[in-house]
């Protein structure tokens, strides 16, 4: 089975995944336990998977793992936390922002992105 070192929120991650095709999403969820990235519509477009891939938005269910390996990567988690999040984390709580709260992580993390360029 391939092994694939992933480098997430600042640590080296190690996955295996029998598929090279296995969308990041899942190796974030199923098996480093990084649930933050939610899958929505598995099709790129909803967003809600959405993690910093190189300091760009971009869609985890879209990447395969095998593509993600050796780049950077940056999930909710590796923002902030419940008892210290960052500013947008912050921005939003404080706004209100989080609607039904399923893809709230996704527009943060898009909306980071976004700061960011
Ligand atoms: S789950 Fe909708 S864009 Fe990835």
């Amino acid at each position: 089975m391939p092994t694939y070192t992933l480098h997430v929120n600042g640590a080296q991650r190690r996955v295996d995944s029998w598929d090279p095709s296995q969308p990041l999403l899942y190796a974030l969820r199923g098996e480093l336990g990084l649930t933050g990235a939610k899958l929505g519509c598995g099709l790129g477009q909803c967003g809600s998977c959405t993690v910093l891939l190189d300091d760009q938005a971009t869609r985890a269910c879209m990447v395969p793992v095998s593509s993600a390996a050796g780049r950077r990567i940056t999930t909710v988690e590796g923002l902030g936390s419940p008892e210290k999040p960052d500013a947008l984390q912050a921005a939003f709580i404080a706004e209100q922002a989080a609607q039904c709260g399923y893809c709230t992580s996704g527009m943060i993390m898009s909306a980071r992105s976004f700061a960011r360029s």
